[in-house]
């Protein structure tokens, strides 16, 4: 996606961003890093004395059962407490978490304190109905600030959560309660988004319908002004405002062992099962809050507003907990960016002074998209520091980005990484680094890098690989380590991580990031494995086989297209295109419906009955074809090709 034009030019960080800076000079980056490569252990231990521990720990890595490694091994220390009594303990509790506006407009303003006392009573809700120490909680709600509270309240008391994105279907809900076993549901009656109801109660009553380990459903009410439609269940649900009232504002938190399970987030990998991936409490606590605090360069008087859901791990790690350890204030948004009309982040970011704006590539293009008289009349001049995460950034939109929303005085940090990594890996130092647009340029502080050949020989261009453990690393693939072990460190001998990801070192070192390497595909920052959507189609009775592939798209970053083939003898039309995407909004969720579905009597494979997924790629991007003749019978890609353009036209 990269162009030639932008590919050299470097945007050095202003000197009046750097003087404040945290890291402030290349110089100071090199010199630290330098030494969390040396010493890691030395490095996080002294990251960590920032934070409280109700003990110390006495090891920092233990690493005698690699891949399962062990970071503060011997501490006790929780989460909701770093992020929130820490801070009235030292006498913040007045400053301002969260301004929440909802989607039709409604805000609120919550005080560290005033959400301290929410969690506490939730928490309290929670263990009044039976939640102990590592049960499962599914929470399935609207970005409100209930969300947030939810998350914490589990955190305090040691529960497990497991946050499934307000875009998931009831099958989805169903797979990831089943499969974790799930004590009890957070949801809501519902949530606005581009100005209808998503009605989130009834989603999840279809969802767990036969999942007998839910044992409670806590619901949140949301249309607290409008009703929204909310049959509740005798015994099982209970409205969350009448629970929560009648609950103590005290709530100790619990002392929470180094590697108890923090939470579980599923996401997508190569195989058509999601996987929960696990992470525990003080490794995570201490990535979390350090690559927060320097990749934002965060400080007393931010107002910080990160446009991902909680329902991904951008939300976990960079609107809870890396950024409420930090104490900062932040924005928090309900709903879609085109509500009421385009220009609603701006308007956000004027009203609230948002100082720190990050967002994903695929909402940047959009914007584009829209144009900038939606900016006319704005004033952005709040802004400080720009980021992106998620997906790829092309360098016309990171220099769009640059210059209409950063005014060319704000740097911009490309951050890589994944659900599983738990925070930052590849990122500028934002006072620091000079930034080429489209790169994540270089590692954050203790991430040692290396780019491989499948065969682990070191190159320029090949596959990213991470060298040593860091702390927020996943630690398990939830009731299956053989997973973990083979989808993440089996590629090089069990010693390096393997992430999936392609990579390129420039001249400079700087490291460029080209794309998975794996069948998951990156739809607007949203990841999903391929063969999700195979598994789903061939349960179809006239399906007979099938293969998604990612393309490129202009707004999406990816799009899917979906390779079908119909059992001998069964009609293929419009109706049957109908069905299929009717069962992936019904399997996985409408984000995940494909750009378009290809009938076919077969599909390209080689003569050993291989899918050719390079050809469909080909076909699908509308490319003249290489050489085809290791396919079994070349014929099936003409028609292919010929029904692709039929489509086109
Ligand atoms: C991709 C999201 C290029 C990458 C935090 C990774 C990126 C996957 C970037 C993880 C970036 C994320 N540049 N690619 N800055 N950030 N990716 O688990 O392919 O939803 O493996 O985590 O997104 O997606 P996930």
């Amino acid at each position: 996606m990269e162009s030639i034009t932008h590919e050299n030019r470097k945007f050095a960080p202003l000197a009046a961003f750097s003087e404040n800076a945290h890291i402030n000079s290349m110089e100071s980056y090199t010199t630290l890093y330098q030494k969390s490569i040396d010493d890691p252990e030395a490095f996080w231990a002294e990251a960590a004395t920032d934070l409280h521990w109700f003990k110390k720990w006495d090891t920092v890595l233990d690493a005698s059962e690699a891949p399962f490694y062990k970071w503060f091994d011997g501490s006790r220390t929780n989460l909701s407490y770093n992020c929130l009594d820490r801070h009235i303990n030292e006498g913040r509790g007045e400053k301002i978490a969260i301004h929440w506006e909802g989607e039709p407009g409604d805000v609120r303003t919550i005080s560290y304190a005033e959400l301290h006392e929410e969690v506490c009573r939730l928490a309290n809700a929670m263990k009044s109905k039976g939640v102990q120490k590592g049960d499962r909680i599914g929470i399935y709600l609207p970005m409100i600030p209930e969300l947030a509270v939810s998350v914490l309240a589990c955190a305090r008391i040691g529960a497990v959560h497991s946050v499934i994105f307000a875009g998931f279907s009831a099958d989805a809900i169903r797979d990831r309660v089943l499969d974790s076993e799930t004590r009890m549901v957070i949801t809501a009656d519902g949530g606005y988004r581009r100005g209808k109801i998503l009605e989130l109660k009834k989603i999840v009553d279809e969802g767990i319908e036969d999942c007998p380990c839910i044992k409670d459903v806590i619901v949140v009410q949301r249309g607290d002004a409008h009703p929204i439609d909310c049959p509740m269940k005798d015994e099982r649900d209970c409205w969350y405002h009448e629970e929560v009232a009648a609950m103590s504002e005290v709530c100790p938190a619990e002392e929470m062992e180094a590697e108890d399970l923090l939470f579980l987030l599923y996401t997508s990998g190569t195989t058509g099962k999601p996987k929960g991936v696990m992470h525990t409490t003080a490794g995570y606590q201490v990535f979390s809050y350090l690559t927060s605090k320097y990749v934002f360069d965060l400080k007393p008087d931010d107002v910080y507003w990160c446009t991902a859901d909680v329902g991904w791990i951008t939300g976990h790690t960079y609107i809870i907990y890396g950024i409420m350890q930090n104490c900062a204030t932040q924005v928090m948004y309900e709903g879609a960016p085109n509500h009421p009309d385009e220009g609603r982040f701006w308007e956000i970011i004027e009203k609230y002074k948002v100082s720190i704006f990050y967002t994903a590539p695929t909402a940047i293009r959009a914007f584009m998209k829209w144009g900038d008289k939606w900016l006319v009349d704005r004033d952005l001049s709040s802004l400080r520091l720009l980021g992106t995460v998620g997906e790829p950034i092309n360098p016309e939109a990171w220099i769009w980005y640059h210059k209409m929303i950063g005014g060319e005085r704000c740097p911009i940090v490309d951050t890589w990484w994944q659900t599983e990594t738990g925070g930052h890996m590849l990122t500028p130092m934002p006072g620091a680094t000079p930034t080429k647009p489209g790169c994540a340029t270089l590692p954050f502080f203790g991430i040692d890098t290396a780019i491989l050949t499948d065969d682990g020989e070191e190159v320029d261009v090949g596959i990213l690989a991470i060298k040593q453990p860091w702390p927020g690393m996943l630690r398990g693939i939830y009731g299956d380590p053989q997973r973990f072990k083979e989808a993440y460190w089996c590629k090089w001998g069990g010693q390096y991580y393997f992430p999936g990801d392609g990579a390129r070192r420039d001249e400079d070192g700087y490291i460029w990031i080209t794309g998975r390497v794996d069948d998951v595909v990156n739809v607007s920052g949203h990841r999903i494995g391929t063969a999700e959507l195979e598994s789903v189609f061939v349960e179809h009775p006239d399906v007979a086989e099938s293969a998604v592939v990612g393309v490129p798209h202009e707004i999406k970053g990816q799009g899917l297209i979906a390779f079908v083939t119909v059992i001998d003898g069964r009609d293929y039309d419009d109706h049957l295109r109908k069905e299929l995407v009717t069962m992936i909004d019904k399997s996985i969720g409408k984000f995940a419906r494909p750009e378009r579905i290809l009938f076919s009597s077969d599909l390209p494979k080689t003569r050993s009955g291989k899918i050719m997924r390079r050809i469909l790629r080909d076909i699908a991007e509308g490319k003249e074809l290489g050489n085809t003749t290791t396919l079994a019978d070349p014929s099936v890609v003409e028609a292919l090709q010929a029904q692709y353009i039929a489509m086109s036209q």
